[in-house]
Protein backbone atom coordinates (compact mmCIF):
# COMPACT_ATOMS: atom_id res chain seq x y z
CA UNK A 1 0.00 0.00 0.00
CA UNK A 2 3.00 1.92 0.97
CA UNK A 3 4.40 1.72 -2.64
CA UNK A 4 0.90 2.51 -4.04
CA UNK A 5 1.14 6.29 -2.73
CA UNK A 6 4.42 6.51 -3.44
CA UNK A 7 3.97 5.91 -7.27
CA UNK A 8 0.95 8.39 -7.00
CA UNK A 9 3.25 11.11 -5.78
CA UNK A 10 5.81 10.65 -8.30
CA UNK A 11 2.80 10.18 -10.53
CA UNK A 12 1.29 13.51 -9.60
CA UNK A 13 4.61 15.18 -9.67
CA UNK A 14 5.81 14.05 -13.04
CA UNK A 15 2.86 16.57 -14.41
CA UNK A 16 4.23 19.41 -13.77
CA UNK A 17 7.05 21.09 -16.08
CA UNK A 18 9.80 21.93 -15.21
CA UNK A 19 10.30 24.66 -17.60
CA UNK A 20 6.69 26.08 -17.66
CA UNK A 21 5.76 25.42 -14.02
CA UNK A 22 2.62 24.55 -14.10
CA UNK A 23 1.06 23.16 -11.07
CA UNK A 24 -2.84 21.70 -12.01
CA UNK A 25 -3.87 24.84 -11.15
CA UNK A 26 -2.72 24.92 -7.50
CA UNK A 27 -0.76 27.81 -7.91
CA UNK A 28 0.09 30.50 -9.91
CA UNK A 29 2.51 30.52 -12.19
CA UNK A 30 5.51 33.10 -11.20
CA UNK A 31 6.65 34.93 -14.26
CA UNK A 32 9.19 37.89 -14.38
CA UNK A 33 9.15 40.15 -17.25
CA UNK A 34 12.84 40.60 -17.24
CA UNK A 35 13.82 37.25 -16.55
CA UNK A 36 11.52 35.16 -19.08
CA UNK A 37 9.75 37.53 -21.53
CA UNK A 38 11.63 38.04 -24.80
CA UNK A 39 12.91 41.73 -25.19
CA UNK A 40 10.05 43.70 -26.11
CA UNK A 41 7.92 41.09 -27.24
CA UNK A 42 5.71 41.32 -24.15
CA UNK A 43 1.96 41.16 -25.08
CA UNK A 44 1.18 38.54 -27.52
CA UNK A 45 0.46 41.56 -29.88
CA UNK A 46 4.41 41.86 -30.48
CA UNK A 47 4.32 38.35 -32.10
CA UNK A 48 2.04 39.20 -34.58
CA UNK A 49 4.36 41.04 -37.05
CA UNK A 50 5.43 37.69 -38.05
CA UNK A 51 3.06 35.12 -36.90
CA UNK A 52 -0.08 37.19 -38.13
CA UNK A 53 -2.32 33.89 -39.04
CA UNK A 54 -1.40 32.08 -35.44
CA UNK A 55 -2.24 35.65 -33.74
CA UNK A 56 -5.29 36.11 -35.98
CA UNK A 57 -6.72 32.80 -34.69
CA UNK A 58 -5.37 33.03 -31.39
CA UNK A 59 -6.92 36.39 -30.92
CA UNK A 60 -10.88 35.13 -31.67
CA UNK A 61 -10.01 31.84 -29.32
CA UNK A 62 -11.54 31.08 -26.13
CA UNK A 63 -8.07 31.14 -24.60
CA UNK A 64 -7.69 34.90 -25.52
CA UNK A 65 -10.87 35.57 -23.13
CA UNK A 66 -9.93 32.79 -20.52
CA UNK A 67 -10.45 35.67 -17.98
CA UNK A 68 -12.31 38.19 -19.60
CA UNK A 69 -15.06 36.51 -20.56
CA UNK A 70 -18.82 37.46 -19.36
CA UNK A 71 -19.39 33.61 -18.00
CA UNK A 72 -15.94 33.72 -16.11
CA UNK A 73 -16.34 37.19 -14.88
CA UNK A 74 -19.91 36.03 -13.63
CA UNK A 75 -18.85 33.20 -12.00
CA UNK A 76 -15.86 34.15 -10.43
CA UNK A 77 -17.54 37.66 -8.75
CA UNK A 78 -19.85 34.25 -7.15
CA UNK A 79 -16.39 33.02 -6.12
CA UNK A 80 -13.66 35.28 -6.29
CA UNK A 81 -10.95 32.28 -5.79
CA UNK A 82 -7.21 32.71 -6.29
CA UNK A 83 -7.54 28.94 -7.70
CA UNK A 84 -9.87 29.60 -10.84
CA UNK A 85 -7.29 32.60 -11.64
CA UNK A 86 -4.36 29.64 -11.94
CA UNK A 87 -5.75 28.45 -14.37
CA UNK A 88 -8.11 31.21 -16.01
CA UNK A 89 -4.92 33.79 -15.94
CA UNK A 90 -2.42 31.75 -14.85
CA UNK A 91 0.68 33.87 -15.24
CA UNK A 92 1.99 36.05 -11.86
CA UNK A 93 4.51 38.49 -10.97
CA UNK A 94 7.40 37.20 -8.71
CA UNK A 95 7.17 37.09 -5.70
CA UNK A 96 3.55 38.62 -6.26
CA UNK A 97 0.49 38.14 -3.78
CA UNK A 98 -1.79 35.36 -5.45
CA UNK A 99 -5.20 36.84 -4.22
CA UNK A 100 -4.12 40.78 -6.10
CA UNK A 101 -5.64 40.94 -9.86
CA UNK A 102 -3.28 43.46 -9.84
CA UNK A 103 -0.23 41.28 -9.65
CA UNK A 104 -1.58 38.82 -12.61
CA UNK A 105 0.53 39.57 -15.55
CA UNK A 106 -1.51 40.05 -18.85
CA UNK A 107 -4.90 38.70 -17.86
CA UNK A 108 -6.82 40.03 -20.29
CA UNK A 109 -4.77 37.64 -22.63
CA UNK A 110 -5.72 35.08 -20.98
CA UNK A 111 -3.71 31.83 -22.30
CA UNK A 112 -1.72 33.47 -23.90
CA UNK A 113 1.34 33.01 -25.84
CA UNK A 114 3.69 33.85 -23.16
CA UNK A 115 1.49 31.14 -21.01
CA UNK A 116 2.38 28.33 -23.67
CA UNK A 117 5.59 29.29 -25.41
CA UNK A 118 7.78 31.34 -23.10
CA UNK A 119 10.43 31.20 -19.74
CA UNK A 120 13.43 32.43 -19.43
CA UNK A 121 13.73 34.06 -22.50
CA UNK A 122 13.83 31.32 -24.32
CA UNK A 123 10.77 29.50 -26.86
CA UNK A 124 9.72 25.86 -25.75
CA UNK A 125 8.99 23.91 -28.71
CA UNK A 126 8.98 19.98 -29.17
CA UNK A 127 11.43 19.88 -32.00
CA UNK A 128 13.60 22.79 -33.31
CA UNK A 129 12.19 24.15 -36.64
CA UNK A 130 13.63 23.89 -39.38
CA UNK A 131 16.47 26.52 -40.52
CA UNK A 132 16.02 28.24 -43.01
CA UNK A 133 18.15 31.57 -42.39
CA UNK A 134 21.92 31.61 -41.37
CA UNK A 135 20.77 31.30 -37.72
CA UNK A 136 17.19 31.06 -35.67
CA UNK A 137 15.89 34.26 -34.78
CA UNK A 138 14.82 32.67 -31.58
CA UNK A 139 16.66 30.75 -29.00
CA UNK A 140 14.51 27.55 -27.91
CA UNK A 141 14.49 25.32 -25.29
CA UNK A 142 13.47 21.63 -26.17
CA UNK A 143 10.51 19.89 -23.47
CA UNK A 144 9.72 16.69 -24.86
CA UNK A 145 6.37 16.90 -23.67
CA UNK A 146 5.53 19.87 -25.25
CA UNK A 147 2.32 19.92 -26.40
CA UNK A 148 1.23 16.65 -25.79
CA UNK A 149 -1.90 15.65 -24.05
CA UNK A 150 -0.28 15.57 -20.67
CA UNK A 151 0.71 19.88 -21.29
CA UNK A 152 -3.40 20.77 -22.06
CA UNK A 153 -4.65 18.46 -19.26
CA UNK A 154 -2.81 20.80 -16.95
CA UNK A 155 -5.59 22.63 -17.07
CA UNK A 156 -8.27 20.54 -18.86
CA UNK A 157 -7.94 17.54 -16.31
CA UNK A 158 -8.86 18.14 -12.58
CA UNK A 159 -10.53 17.09 -9.94
CA UNK A 160 -13.43 18.91 -7.15
CA UNK A 161 -11.65 20.48 -4.24
CA UNK A 162 -12.25 18.20 -1.17
CA UNK A 163 -14.75 19.97 1.49
CA UNK A 164 -11.79 21.61 3.30
CA UNK A 165 -10.36 23.43 0.32
CA UNK A 166 -13.98 23.67 -1.09
CA UNK A 167 -13.64 27.85 0.20
CA UNK A 168 -10.27 28.44 1.12
CA UNK A 169 -7.15 28.47 -1.30
CA UNK A 170 -4.50 27.67 1.94
CA UNK A 171 -3.45 24.51 1.81
CA UNK A 172 -5.42 23.50 -1.09
CA UNK A 173 -6.12 19.97 -1.89
CA UNK A 174 -8.12 17.89 -4.68
CA UNK A 175 -10.30 15.63 -3.81
CA UNK A 176 -10.93 12.36 -5.86
CA UNK A 177 -14.00 13.30 -7.84
CA UNK A 178 -13.30 14.89 -11.17
CA UNK A 179 -14.71 18.00 -12.22
CA UNK A 180 -13.18 18.09 -15.89
CA UNK A 181 -12.28 14.74 -17.12
CA UNK A 182 -11.42 15.35 -20.74
CA UNK A 183 -7.79 13.50 -20.79
CA UNK A 184 -9.60 10.62 -18.73
CA UNK A 185 -12.01 10.37 -21.48
CA UNK A 186 -9.63 10.44 -24.11
CA UNK A 187 -7.70 8.12 -22.70
CA UNK A 188 -10.25 5.69 -23.31
CA UNK A 189 -11.56 6.79 -26.87
CA UNK A 190 -10.78 5.27 -30.19
CA UNK A 191 -8.09 8.24 -30.89
CA UNK A 192 -6.31 7.64 -27.75
CA UNK A 193 -3.19 6.15 -30.02
CA UNK A 194 -3.77 8.17 -33.09
CA UNK A 195 -2.77 11.79 -31.81
CA UNK A 196 -2.95 14.21 -29.22
CA UNK A 197 -5.37 16.81 -28.23
CA UNK A 198 -3.57 18.85 -30.29
CA UNK A 199 -3.88 16.70 -33.54
CA UNK A 200 -7.27 18.46 -33.71
CA UNK A 201 -7.27 21.31 -31.68
CA UNK A 202 -4.73 23.17 -32.80
CA UNK A 203 -4.39 22.69 -36.13
CA UNK A 204 -0.54 23.48 -37.21
CA UNK A 205 0.91 24.65 -39.70
CA UNK A 206 -2.39 25.58 -40.95
CA UNK A 207 -4.46 28.26 -41.62
CA UNK A 208 -6.75 27.29 -38.77
CA UNK A 209 -3.30 26.82 -36.43
CA UNK A 210 -4.21 28.05 -32.60
CA UNK A 211 -8.05 28.47 -33.48
CA UNK A 212 -8.41 26.08 -30.37
CA UNK A 213 -12.41 25.35 -31.56
CA UNK A 214 -14.65 24.48 -29.29
CA UNK A 215 -18.21 24.40 -27.28
CA UNK A 216 -18.43 28.73 -29.12
CA UNK A 217 -17.83 27.56 -32.37
CA UNK A 218 -20.91 27.29 -34.27
CA UNK A 219 -19.90 25.45 -37.37
CA UNK A 220 -17.55 23.23 -35.67
CA UNK A 221 -20.24 21.37 -33.47
CA UNK A 222 -22.27 21.56 -36.26
CA UNK A 223 -19.99 19.27 -38.28
CA UNK A 224 -19.25 17.53 -35.41
CA UNK A 225 -22.82 16.73 -34.02
CA UNK A 226 -25.42 14.75 -35.81
CA UNK A 227 -28.82 13.85 -35.27
CA UNK A 228 -31.32 11.10 -36.75
CA UNK A 229 -35.24 10.86 -35.79
CA UNK A 230 -37.13 7.60 -36.32
CA UNK A 231 -41.38 7.30 -35.87
CA UNK A 232 -41.06 3.55 -33.87
CA UNK A 233 -45.01 3.74 -32.66
CA UNK A 234 -48.07 5.75 -33.22
CA UNK A 235 -46.70 8.02 -29.90
CA UNK A 236 -42.81 7.28 -29.61
CA UNK A 237 -39.85 8.32 -31.27
CA UNK A 238 -36.39 7.43 -31.16
CA UNK A 239 -33.64 10.34 -31.31
CA UNK A 240 -29.86 9.17 -32.14
CA UNK A 241 -27.22 12.29 -31.69
CA UNK A 242 -23.93 11.14 -33.03
CA UNK A 243 -20.92 12.91 -32.31
CA UNK A 244 -18.16 12.12 -35.31
CA UNK A 245 -14.49 12.45 -34.82
CA UNK A 246 -14.86 13.77 -30.93
CA UNK A 247 -12.73 11.97 -28.88
CA UNK A 248 -13.42 12.33 -25.47
CA UNK A 249 -17.11 12.59 -23.75
CA UNK A 250 -19.20 15.57 -25.48
CA UNK A 251 -20.22 17.85 -24.08
CA UNK A 252 -17.09 17.23 -21.98
CA UNK A 253 -15.25 20.25 -20.12
CA UNK A 254 -16.71 22.45 -17.90
CA UNK A 255 -19.56 21.17 -15.32
CA UNK A 256 -22.84 22.98 -16.46
CA UNK A 257 -22.21 22.55 -20.28
CA UNK A 258 -25.42 21.08 -21.75
CA UNK A 259 -26.31 20.30 -25.09
CA UNK A 260 -30.10 20.24 -25.55
CA UNK A 261 -31.78 19.09 -28.15
CA UNK A 262 -35.64 20.66 -28.32
CA UNK A 263 -38.25 18.49 -30.35
CA UNK A 264 -41.25 21.04 -31.32
CA UNK A 265 -44.11 20.32 -33.83
CA UNK A 266 -42.50 21.98 -37.10
CA UNK A 267 -46.35 22.84 -38.57
CA UNK A 268 -47.79 24.48 -35.11
CA UNK A 269 -44.31 25.14 -34.01
CA UNK A 270 -45.62 23.81 -30.65
CA UNK A 271 -43.13 22.78 -28.05
CA UNK A 272 -43.38 18.62 -27.73
CA UNK A 273 -40.48 17.96 -25.63
CA UNK A 274 -36.74 18.18 -25.03
CA UNK A 275 -33.50 16.29 -23.72
CA UNK A 276 -30.51 17.75 -21.99
CA UNK A 277 -27.26 15.98 -22.09
CA UNK A 278 -24.59 16.65 -18.79
CA UNK A 279 -23.53 15.23 -15.84
CA UNK A 280 -25.78 15.87 -12.72
CA UNK A 281 -24.22 16.47 -9.43
CA UNK A 282 -25.88 16.23 -5.45
CA UNK A 283 -24.36 17.56 -2.56
CA UNK A 284 -22.20 15.59 -0.19
CA UNK A 285 -23.47 15.50 3.32
CA UNK A 286 -20.67 12.91 4.27
CA UNK A 287 -19.38 15.24 6.55
CA UNK A 288 -15.87 13.49 5.75
CA UNK A 289 -13.39 16.66 4.96
CA UNK A 290 -11.33 15.04 2.48
CA UNK A 291 -14.24 13.87 0.62
CA UNK A 292 -15.53 16.23 -2.59
CA UNK A 293 -18.22 18.54 -2.10
CA UNK A 294 -20.44 17.14 -4.71
CA UNK A 295 -21.02 13.46 -5.21
CA UNK A 296 -21.84 12.46 -8.94
CA UNK A 297 -25.46 11.86 -9.77
CA UNK A 298 -25.93 11.17 -13.16
CA UNK A 299 -23.92 11.43 -16.71
CA UNK A 300 -25.90 10.73 -19.75
CA UNK A 301 -23.50 12.63 -21.78
CA UNK A 302 -22.47 11.11 -25.24
CA UNK A 303 -19.77 8.38 -24.39
CA UNK A 304 -15.81 8.92 -26.16
CA UNK A 305 -15.76 6.61 -29.62
CA UNK A 306 -14.71 3.36 -28.55
CA UNK A 307 -14.38 1.48 -31.97
CA UNK A 308 -14.17 3.89 -34.72
CA UNK A 309 -14.46 7.75 -34.95
CA UNK A 310 -18.21 7.60 -34.46
CA UNK A 311 -19.91 7.42 -30.78
CA UNK A 312 -23.51 7.19 -30.37
CA UNK A 313 -26.17 7.37 -28.10
CA UNK A 314 -30.12 6.94 -28.40
CA UNK A 315 -33.13 8.38 -26.56
CA UNK A 316 -36.69 7.24 -26.97
CA UNK A 317 -38.96 10.14 -26.51
CA UNK A 318 -43.16 10.18 -26.37
CA UNK A 319 -44.88 12.17 -28.79
CA UNK A 320 -48.73 13.04 -28.71
CA UNK A 321 -50.66 11.29 -31.83
CA UNK A 322 -50.96 12.11 -35.45
CA UNK A 323 -47.45 14.60 -35.66
CA UNK A 324 -46.33 14.55 -38.99
CA UNK A 325 -43.06 16.62 -39.26
CA UNK A 326 -40.87 17.30 -36.35
CA UNK A 327 -38.19 19.87 -35.69
CA UNK A 328 -35.24 19.12 -33.92
CA UNK A 329 -32.93 22.09 -32.46
CA UNK A 330 -29.74 21.92 -31.52
CA UNK A 331 -27.85 23.65 -28.99
CA UNK A 332 -25.41 24.24 -26.41
CA UNK A 333 -26.33 25.72 -22.71
CA UNK A 334 -23.29 26.67 -21.21
CA UNK A 335 -25.46 27.57 -17.50
CA UNK A 336 -27.59 24.27 -16.85
CA UNK A 337 -29.13 23.64 -13.79
CA UNK A 338 -29.04 26.46 -10.52
CA UNK A 339 -26.84 29.13 -12.40
CA UNK A 340 -29.43 29.60 -15.35
CA UNK A 341 -31.71 31.35 -12.67
CA UNK A 342 -29.04 33.50 -10.75
CA UNK A 343 -27.62 34.57 -14.34
CA UNK A 344 -28.20 38.24 -15.26
CA UNK A 345 -26.51 37.38 -18.44
CA UNK A 346 -28.07 37.98 -22.13
CA UNK A 347 -28.90 35.37 -23.71
CA UNK A 348 -26.05 36.00 -26.16
CA UNK A 349 -23.47 34.61 -23.91
CA UNK A 350 -25.42 31.73 -22.21
CA UNK A 351 -27.24 29.95 -25.51
CA UNK A 352 -25.88 28.87 -28.50
CA UNK A 353 -28.26 27.30 -31.48
CA UNK A 354 -25.95 25.62 -33.81
CA UNK A 355 -28.06 23.01 -35.88
CA UNK A 356 -32.06 23.01 -36.74
CA UNK A 357 -33.35 19.83 -38.71
CA UNK A 358 -36.61 18.56 -39.27
CA UNK A 359 -38.31 15.02 -39.76
CA UNK A 360 -41.15 13.81 -41.72
CA UNK A 361 -42.87 10.96 -39.50
CA UNK A 362 -43.42 8.41 -41.73
CA UNK A 363 -46.68 6.29 -41.46
CA UNK A 364 -46.36 2.91 -40.02
CA UNK A 365 -47.53 -0.37 -41.62
CA UNK A 366 -49.66 -2.29 -40.03
CA UNK A 367 -47.27 -4.75 -38.72
CA UNK A 368 -44.47 -1.89 -37.53
C1 LIG B 1 10.62 39.47 -36.05
C2 LIG B 1 9.86 38.30 -36.36
C3 LIG B 1 9.37 37.41 -35.22
C4 LIG B 1 8.70 37.78 -34.08
C5 LIG B 1 8.32 39.18 -33.60
C6 LIG B 1 8.36 36.54 -33.40
N1 LIG B 1 8.81 35.48 -34.10
FE1 LIG B 1 8.56 33.53 -33.69
N2 LIG B 1 9.63 32.98 -35.30
C7 LIG B 1 10.19 33.86 -36.21
C8 LIG B 1 10.97 33.11 -37.20
C9 LIG B 1 11.75 33.72 -38.34
C10 LIG B 1 10.84 31.75 -36.87
C11 LIG B 1 11.47 30.56 -37.60
C12 LIG B 1 12.54 29.90 -36.78
C13 LIG B 1 13.61 30.87 -36.26
O1 LIG B 1 14.26 31.58 -37.05
O2 LIG B 1 13.77 30.94 -35.01
C14 LIG B 1 9.98 31.71 -35.67
C15 LIG B 1 9.61 30.55 -35.01
C16 LIG B 1 8.77 30.50 -33.91
C17 LIG B 1 8.33 29.27 -33.28
C18 LIG B 1 8.70 27.85 -33.68
C19 LIG B 1 7.98 27.49 -34.95
C20 LIG B 1 8.09 26.05 -35.36
O3 LIG B 1 7.97 25.83 -36.56
O4 LIG B 1 8.23 25.18 -34.50
C21 LIG B 1 7.53 29.63 -32.23
C22 LIG B 1 6.82 28.68 -31.27
C23 LIG B 1 7.51 31.07 -32.21
N3 LIG B 1 8.24 31.57 -33.24
C24 LIG B 1 6.78 31.80 -31.26
C25 LIG B 1 6.82 33.19 -31.20
C26 LIG B 1 6.15 33.95 -30.15
C27 LIG B 1 5.34 33.34 -29.02
C28 LIG B 1 6.40 35.26 -30.41
C29 LIG B 1 5.95 36.47 -29.60
C30 LIG B 1 6.40 36.49 -28.22
C31 LIG B 1 7.21 35.33 -31.60
N4 LIG B 1 7.45 34.05 -32.06
C32 LIG B 1 7.66 36.50 -32.20
C33 LIG B 1 10.07 35.21 -36.20
C34 LIG B 1 9.45 35.95 -35.21
C1 LIG C 1 -2.57 26.67 -25.24
C2 LIG C 1 -1.16 26.76 -25.52
C3 LIG C 1 -0.68 27.61 -26.68
C4 LIG C 1 -0.90 28.95 -26.89
C5 LIG C 1 -1.78 29.88 -26.07
C6 LIG C 1 -0.11 29.32 -28.03
N1 LIG C 1 0.54 28.23 -28.53
FE1 LIG C 1 1.76 28.19 -30.17
N2 LIG C 1 1.86 26.17 -30.03
C7 LIG C 1 1.38 25.41 -28.99
C8 LIG C 1 1.71 24.03 -29.21
C9 LIG C 1 1.33 22.87 -28.30
C10 LIG C 1 2.45 23.97 -30.42
C11 LIG C 1 3.08 22.73 -31.07
C12 LIG C 1 2.15 22.17 -32.08
C13 LIG C 1 2.59 20.87 -32.63
O1 LIG C 1 3.73 20.43 -32.41
O2 LIG C 1 1.75 20.30 -33.32
C14 LIG C 1 2.51 25.34 -30.92
C15 LIG C 1 3.14 25.72 -32.11
C16 LIG C 1 3.40 27.04 -32.49
C17 LIG C 1 4.10 27.43 -33.70
C18 LIG C 1 4.60 26.50 -34.79
C19 LIG C 1 3.41 25.78 -35.43
C20 LIG C 1 2.58 26.54 -36.43
O3 LIG C 1 1.35 26.33 -36.49
O4 LIG C 1 3.13 27.36 -37.18
C21 LIG C 1 4.17 28.81 -33.68
C22 LIG C 1 4.85 29.71 -34.70
C23 LIG C 1 3.47 29.26 -32.47
N3 LIG C 1 3.01 28.16 -31.79
C24 LIG C 1 3.30 30.58 -32.09
C25 LIG C 1 2.38 31.02 -31.14
C26 LIG C 1 1.98 32.39 -30.95
C27 LIG C 1 2.54 33.57 -31.70
C28 LIG C 1 1.04 32.41 -29.96
C29 LIG C 1 0.23 33.57 -29.43
C30 LIG C 1 -0.50 34.35 -30.44
C31 LIG C 1 0.84 31.02 -29.53
N4 LIG C 1 1.66 30.22 -30.27
C32 LIG C 1 -0.03 30.62 -28.52
C33 LIG C 1 0.66 25.87 -27.90
C34 LIG C 1 0.22 27.17 -27.72
C1 LIG D 1 -2.74 27.22 -18.65
C2 LIG D 1 -4.04 26.55 -18.79
C3 LIG D 1 -4.41 25.94 -20.11
C4 LIG D 1 -3.63 25.16 -20.96
C5 LIG D 1 -2.18 24.75 -20.78
C6 LIG D 1 -4.49 24.79 -22.06
N1 LIG D 1 -5.74 25.33 -21.89
FE1 LIG D 1 -7.31 25.14 -23.16
N2 LIG D 1 -8.42 26.38 -21.98
C7 LIG D 1 -8.03 26.87 -20.75
C8 LIG D 1 -9.11 27.64 -20.18
C9 LIG D 1 -9.08 28.34 -18.83
C10 LIG D 1 -10.17 27.62 -21.12
C11 LIG D 1 -11.55 28.23 -20.95
C12 LIG D 1 -11.72 29.52 -21.63
C13 LIG D 1 -13.10 30.07 -21.33
O1 LIG D 1 -13.28 30.62 -20.23
O2 LIG D 1 -13.96 29.94 -22.19
C14 LIG D 1 -9.69 26.83 -22.25
C15 LIG D 1 -10.42 26.59 -23.42
C16 LIG D 1 -10.04 25.67 -24.39
C17 LIG D 1 -10.85 25.29 -25.52
C18 LIG D 1 -12.18 25.90 -25.90
C19 LIG D 1 -13.28 25.19 -25.20
C20 LIG D 1 -14.64 25.68 -25.57
O3 LIG D 1 -15.55 25.10 -25.05
O4 LIG D 1 -14.80 26.59 -26.39
C21 LIG D 1 -10.18 24.32 -26.20
C22 LIG D 1 -10.64 23.57 -27.43
C23 LIG D 1 -8.93 24.11 -25.51
N3 LIG D 1 -8.87 24.96 -24.43
C24 LIG D 1 -7.97 23.20 -25.91
C25 LIG D 1 -6.68 23.13 -25.38
C26 LIG D 1 -5.64 22.29 -25.90
C27 LIG D 1 -5.76 21.37 -27.07
C28 LIG D 1 -4.53 22.52 -25.12
C29 LIG D 1 -3.16 21.92 -25.26
C30 LIG D 1 -2.47 22.15 -26.52
C31 LIG D 1 -4.91 23.50 -24.10
N4 LIG D 1 -6.22 23.84 -24.30
C32 LIG D 1 -4.06 23.98 -23.11
C33 LIG D 1 -6.82 26.66 -20.14
C34 LIG D 1 -5.73 26.02 -20.70
C1 LIG E 1 -10.01 13.46 -32.79
C2 LIG E 1 -10.09 14.87 -32.56
C3 LIG E 1 -10.09 15.39 -31.13
C4 LIG E 1 -9.17 15.14 -30.13
C5 LIG E 1 -7.97 14.22 -30.17
C6 LIG E 1 -9.59 15.93 -28.99
N1 LIG E 1 -10.71 16.64 -29.29
FE1 LIG E 1 -11.66 18.00 -28.12
N2 LIG E 1 -13.14 18.19 -29.50
C7 LIG E 1 -13.12 17.65 -30.77
C8 LIG E 1 -14.34 17.99 -31.48
C9 LIG E 1 -14.67 17.61 -32.90
C10 LIG E 1 -15.11 18.74 -30.56
C11 LIG E 1 -16.54 19.23 -30.79
C12 LIG E 1 -16.65 20.42 -31.66
C13 LIG E 1 -16.63 21.71 -30.90
O1 LIG E 1 -16.78 21.71 -29.66
O2 LIG E 1 -16.48 22.76 -31.57
C14 LIG E 1 -14.31 18.89 -29.35
C15 LIG E 1 -14.68 19.65 -28.24
C16 LIG E 1 -13.81 19.96 -27.18
C17 LIG E 1 -14.10 20.90 -26.11
C18 LIG E 1 -15.38 21.69 -25.92
C19 LIG E 1 -16.38 20.73 -25.36
C20 LIG E 1 -17.68 21.23 -24.85
O3 LIG E 1 -18.24 20.53 -23.99
O4 LIG E 1 -18.19 22.25 -25.29
C21 LIG E 1 -12.99 20.91 -25.27
C22 LIG E 1 -12.80 21.72 -23.99
C23 LIG E 1 -12.02 19.98 -25.82
N3 LIG E 1 -12.55 19.42 -26.97
C24 LIG E 1 -10.77 19.72 -25.28
C25 LIG E 1 -9.95 18.65 -25.67
C26 LIG E 1 -8.78 18.19 -24.94
C27 LIG E 1 -8.23 18.83 -23.69
C28 LIG E 1 -8.30 17.10 -25.61
C29 LIG E 1 -7.16 16.18 -25.20
C30 LIG E 1 -7.23 15.62 -23.84
C31 LIG E 1 -9.12 16.91 -26.79
N4 LIG E 1 -10.12 17.85 -26.77
C32 LIG E 1 -8.92 15.95 -27.77
C33 LIG E 1 -12.12 16.86 -31.30
C34 LIG E 1 -11.05 16.35 -30.59
C1 LIG F 1 -7.30 23.44 -13.32
C2 LIG F 1 -7.74 24.55 -14.16
C3 LIG F 1 -9.03 25.27 -13.89
C4 LIG F 1 -9.48 25.76 -12.69
C5 LIG F 1 -8.82 25.64 -11.32
C6 LIG F 1 -10.74 26.43 -12.97
N1 LIG F 1 -11.02 26.35 -14.29
FE1 LIG F 1 -12.65 27.15 -15.23
N2 LIG F 1 -12.15 26.20 -16.92
C7 LIG F 1 -10.98 25.52 -17.13
C8 LIG F 1 -10.97 24.98 -18.48
C9 LIG F 1 -9.86 24.17 -19.10
C10 LIG F 1 -12.20 25.36 -19.07
C11 LIG F 1 -12.67 25.05 -20.49
C12 LIG F 1 -13.52 23.83 -20.54
C13 LIG F 1 -14.66 23.95 -21.47
O1 LIG F 1 -14.70 24.91 -22.25
O2 LIG F 1 -15.56 23.10 -21.40
C14 LIG F 1 -12.92 26.13 -18.06
C15 LIG F 1 -14.17 26.70 -18.26
C16 LIG F 1 -14.79 27.55 -17.35
C17 LIG F 1 -16.02 28.25 -17.60
C18 LIG F 1 -16.84 28.19 -18.87
C19 LIG F 1 -16.47 29.31 -19.75
C20 LIG F 1 -17.09 29.22 -21.10
O3 LIG F 1 -16.57 29.88 -21.99
O4 LIG F 1 -18.09 28.53 -21.30
C21 LIG F 1 -16.30 29.01 -16.49
C22 LIG F 1 -17.48 29.94 -16.28
C23 LIG F 1 -15.24 28.75 -15.54
N3 LIG F 1 -14.34 27.84 -16.09
C24 LIG F 1 -15.15 29.32 -14.27
C25 LIG F 1 -14.26 28.90 -13.30
C26 LIG F 1 -14.32 29.31 -11.91
C27 LIG F 1 -15.31 30.31 -11.31
C28 LIG F 1 -13.33 28.63 -11.26
C29 LIG F 1 -13.02 28.63 -9.79
C30 LIG F 1 -14.10 28.33 -8.88
C31 LIG F 1 -12.61 27.84 -12.26
N4 LIG F 1 -13.21 28.03 -13.48
C32 LIG F 1 -11.50 27.05 -11.99
C33 LIG F 1 -9.94 25.34 -16.24
C34 LIG F 1 -10.01 25.65 -14.89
Amino acid sequence: MKYFFLFLIINTYSCEYSSLNFSNGIKAIQFDMDRDAITNLETSQSCKKCHKIIYDNWFNSRHKVSFTNELYQESHKREPRNWCVNCHAPLMKRNGIESNLNDRILKEEGISCNVCHIREKKILVKKLPELKEEKYYHQYKLEADFGQRKFCADCHQFNFPNIESNTKDENFHYSNLEMQNTLNEFNSSFFKELGECSTCHLESYSMNSHSFFGGHSKNKLKESIEIEIEKISETKISIKLITIGIAHSFPTGDLFRTLRVKINDSKSKKFITEIYLKKTYLKNSSGDKNSPPMILDSDNRIEPPKESHVSEKKFIVWIPKNIIEIEAILYMDYLHGLNRFETNLNKNFTFLEFKKKKFILKKLTKKG
